[in-house]
């Protein structure tokens, strides 16, 4: 039995994560690859990533991220981490990144907070050779969810620079940073709080694929213009609007 949104959002203030093992079953997670399959083919086995619905269309994260039940249990757990209610409008973004080759070694160590205070992730395919597995890194609650936007800007902006990032994987790489560092199972959900938490993934061998799908919900400052025009990079890149449904002009 899936455990409550009360259940996780305890166990994620404590550990700063919290797993449902065997989220979808052995049909679904076939489903899944074989849209990655299918993706991988045209991607010359190098990193890619798709984002929103529409890009998703038709395949079963797309269908996650339409899941009325599955949207509840992360409306809750929005609610639980930040005592308000999210926007009427807010829908669950998804995005499946598929890191290979040597641009996937890049998109490694990659240290950010989500736009979003929710943050739960899939594995479709999980490199289980070699030292490195492509794990998911969490520094847990490293942060409040500020609903003040510009805070949040500033603080993005001091965390987020190359040099910072670049400091961070150094000393993650050499043990003097000590995060928390999940071995990635395909078709368990990991949720935590990406607003909170700086995370990224370990590298992996770039000639193994690792396939995640993201589902990111509830932006604390969606009636915020300063954060709608500054946050949501990956949002204005693939061109989408503020719940990634429709492509803008
Ligand atoms: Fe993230």
């Amino acid at each position: 039995m899936e455990p409550s949104a009360a259940a996780c959002a305890a166990e994620i203030d404590r550990k700063g994560y919290t797993v449902i093992e065997h989220y979808i079953s052995p049909e679904q997670l076939e489903l899944g690859r074989a849209f990655i399959n299918q993706q991988a083919a045209s991607h010359d086995h190098e990193y890619f990533a798709i984002h929103g619905i529409e890009a998703l269309g038709g395949s079963l994260i797309a269908g996650l991220a339409l899941s009325q039940p599955f949207k509840e249990t992360l409306t809750e757990l929005y609610r639980l981490q930040t005592g308000r209610e999210p926007a009427a409008t807010e829908q669950i973004f998804p995005v499946i990144r598929c890191l290979q080759g040597r641009s996937g070694l890049k998109q490694s160590h990659f240290y950010h907070f989500d736009a979003t205070a929710v943050t739960a992730l899939l594995p479709l395919y999980i490199p289980t050779e070699g030292e490195h597995c492509g794990d998911l890194i969490i520094f847990p609650s490293v942060r409040r969810i500020r609903f003040n936007a510009l805070r949040n800007v500033i603080e993005k902006a001091v965390l987020h620079n190359t040099a910072s990032q670049k400091l961070v994987a150094f000393a993650v790489r050499r043990g003097w940073l000590k995060p928390i560092r999940l071995k990635l199972e395909p078709g368990n959900l990991y949720l935590f709080s990406g607003y909170r938490s700086l995370h990224a993934n370990d590298e992996c061998d770039p000639a193994l694929l690792r396939a995640t799908a993201l589902f990111h919900f509830g932006n604390p400052h969606h009636d915020s213009l300063v954060a709608r025009h500054l946050l949501g990079t990956n949002k204005r890149k693939a061109k989408l609007d503020h719940n990634g449904l429709k492509p803008v002009n």
